[in-house]
Parts: C-alpha cells; structure tokens; sequence
C-alpha cells in the first residue's frame, strides 16, 4: 500500500508547534512526516511522536521527494513561493497564511461550515483568517435558519494571533512591570503597588519586536497594515472572508480588530441583523446543536465564554446571546475560541482528516 506523507512548513513557529501538537493528538493515518522551517532552523530537534525530528530548511526540491499532503504556516510570502511548487508535484497544500484565501480557484473551507469546499481544490486549499474561522462556525446555523442581513464585528485578540514575536512583546512588558514593581517594593519597603499607572510609550525601556506600541496594559486598534480606506488588512479580511465562507458576496458586514494584552484566545462581540424574526431560545438551541460550538451562557452564573477557559480547545465558545432591541431582528453575542488551535492548526489538520476519509 502507498505510504502517506505529509509535510509540515513552518514546524518551528506557534501555529507549526501546535499543527504537530494536534497531529499527536488526533492520530492520523500518515505515514511518514517531514518538518520544515527556515535556514535559521535547519538541523534543529524537535520532539514529535515520541520521536527526534531534524528540521529540514525549505527550498525548492523539497518537494521532490513525493508528499500528499503539506500544511503551511510560515506566512504569506513562504506560501507564494512554495504552495505552487508542492502542489505542481501532486501534493495538496493546506495553507494558513491569507495568500490564496481569496483567489477564486482556491476553497477556503472551515469544516464545520463549508466542508463540500474541500473537493473544489486545485491542490492549494487555504485556512480562513483565525478570527473569521470562529466568527462563521457561530454564524453559518444563523444564517441558515434567520438568513443575516448585517453583521457589526469588535475583536478583542490574542498577542499569540502576531506570532512568536507578539508574544514576546507582552512579555517583555510584563518583565519590566515586574522589575520596576519590585525596584519600588523594596525601595518602599511595601509590597503596595506603585501609583506610577502610566506606562507611556515615549518612557519605554524594552524591546517591542513586534507592535508599534507597548501591548502591556494597552488596547492596539490596528492589526496588520491600514488600507487607504482606512480598515486594517484583519478588518477587511473578516469581511471578505465571511462572505465567500457564507457563499453571501453582497452581505453587509463590518468590523473593528484589537489587539488586547492576552496571551492566548481571541474573544469577539458580533452583532447581527436578520431578515428574520427569531424565537430566543430556539436560536441558543441551534447554536448549542450546532457541529463545534459550547454555548456557555448563564448569567444568572455568570457564565460565559472566556480566552482563559477556551486556550487549548477546539470548540468555538459562544454566549451573552441576547436580543438586539435596536434593530427588528438582531442579536448580539460573544464568540471565544483559541486562534492558534481552532483558528488555525487544529482546523488545518481537520481539513487534511476529512480529505484522508475520501480518498
Ligand atoms: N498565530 C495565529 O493565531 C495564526 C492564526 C491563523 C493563521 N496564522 C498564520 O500562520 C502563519 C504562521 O504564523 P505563526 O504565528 O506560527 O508565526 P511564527 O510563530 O512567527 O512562525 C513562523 C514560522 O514560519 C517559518 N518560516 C519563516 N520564514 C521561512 C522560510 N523562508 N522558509 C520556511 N519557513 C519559514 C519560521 O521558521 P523559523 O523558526 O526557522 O524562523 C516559523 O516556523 C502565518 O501565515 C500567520 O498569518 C497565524
């Protein structure tokens, strides 16, 4: 029988990690896996499968040897250049940078919501944005039962969502808070914290490697570059992916993307209109049947979804359903999920399963 082979690009970086994390996990009928990532990373161990794997640097012959499958997380540029080359050599490429996403040859497919996408590929299929994917596994039941009429997107994303890089910068401020922190404990002799609550970016001390400004103790209105119209590249990607994932090309949407001081999960608050008046509790009972949703949402508990309780999870966690009193037919409602897991691995790999069961 042939052998399965499925490359993994960009192994070394937070989506890559948890690509093999979820491999792990999920036990897949593949064979034989190779780990690729930059130059800088060449000869470098990484522990997967019980197993020693010596990440290989990515070039062009790397797909020579005969993959299946590759899933990409290396970013736009790495994508460009080498999806084409592994798919040109009989490999499907499943690709979580925003490359292909909306070229008209190319599915982007979240499983849960669009899955017969799968077999239109032409061996690139790209992953949606990580705050788009869990943003439509919540709208698709809507919309199918209520028919949207207009969507208001407000993210509250992780620094996890900008890479290592990102992550670093909480960090980083965290660490000097600390030190400054204790500096003042012992000069005070207290342990009360000091009153110096500004942390201006014009009195910074440490290295950002990533945002224009401090994420410490900050809100960033601004996730990757301003368009001339004045959204950000997220912005209009959740726009324009939402509706090719709907199949709705003149739905109304629009949306606000922060960056918020969290290391993990990304949180929105969606408004929707519908076409359609809606009964309350049947709504949250499609929602709570819906493929891959956790309706958490008891106020009288206080219960709701959390990036906290959602970090290291599948599922898209939904609640604060509640009715729109201005507008006809409209909800707000609060939609969780971990933008590295859902938002990006774990729906690659679920691509690669459901491709695996057809063949
Ligand atoms: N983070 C998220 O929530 C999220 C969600 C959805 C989609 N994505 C997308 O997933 C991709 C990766 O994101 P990330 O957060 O994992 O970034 P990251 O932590 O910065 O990792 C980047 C990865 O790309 C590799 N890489 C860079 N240049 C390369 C090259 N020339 N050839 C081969 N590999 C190269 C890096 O290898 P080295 O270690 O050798 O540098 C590293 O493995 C991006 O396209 C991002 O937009 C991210």
């Amino acid at each position: 029988m042939k052998k399965i082979r499925l490359a993994v690009v960009g192994a070394t970086g937070l989506v890559g990690r948890t690509v093999l994390k979820v491999l792990e996990e999920k036990k897949l009928p593949i064979d034989e896996y190779v780990l690729f990532a930059s130059k800088n990373s060449s000869g470098k161990k990484l522990r997967f499968m019980d197993k020693d794997y010596i990440v290989q640097e990515l070039n062009d012959l790397s797909f020579d040897s005969g993959f299946d499958y590759a899933i990409f997380s290396a970013g736009g540029k790495v994508a460009k250049k080498y999806a084409p080359i592994a798919s040109s050599k009989g490999c499907i490429v499943v690709d979580n940078s925003s490359a292909f996403r909306m070229d008209n040859d190319v599915p982007l497919v979240v499983p849960e919501v669009n899955p017969e996408e799968i077999k239109n590929n032409h061996g690139i299929i790209a992953n949606p944005n990580c705050s788009t994917i869990q943003a439509v596994v919540a709208l698709k039941p809507l919309d199918a039962k209520y028919k949207i009429k207009r969507i208001v997107y407000s993210t509250y994303q992780a620094v996890s969502g900008a890479g290592r890089n990102g992550v670093l910068d909480l960090q980083n401020g965290i660490i000097d808070y600390m030190q400054k922190f204790s500096e003042f404990s012992q000069n005070q002799n207290s342990n009360a914290l000091s009153n110096d609550l500004n942390f201006s970016s014009a009195k910074l001390n440490y290295e950002l490697p990533k945002f224009n400004y401090p994420i410490f103790s900050n809100c960033l209105p601004h996730i990757d570059v301003f368009l001339d119209n004045g959204y950000t590249k997220e912005e209009e990607k959740m726009i324009n992916e939402t509706r090719k994932i709907l199949k709705r090309p003149d739905l109304k949407i629009t949306a606000t993307a922060v960056r918020v001081p969290v290391f993990n999960a990304h949180s929105e608050s969606i408004n929707v209109e519908f076409e359609n008046d809606f009964d309350l509790t049947e709504l949250k009972n499609i929602l709570s049947s819906a493929p891959g949703i956790v309706l958490q949402d008891d106020i009288e508990k206080c219960i709701y979804p959390l990036a906290i309780n959602a970090s290291g999870h599948d599922n898209v966690f939904v609640g604060r359903v509640r009715r729109d009193y201005s507008v006809d037919y409209g909800i707000n409602f609060w939609v969780v999920a971990d933008n590295i897991r859902k938002g990006a691995a774990s729906n690659a790999v679920q691509i690669v399963k459901k491709m695996l069961k057809e063949c």
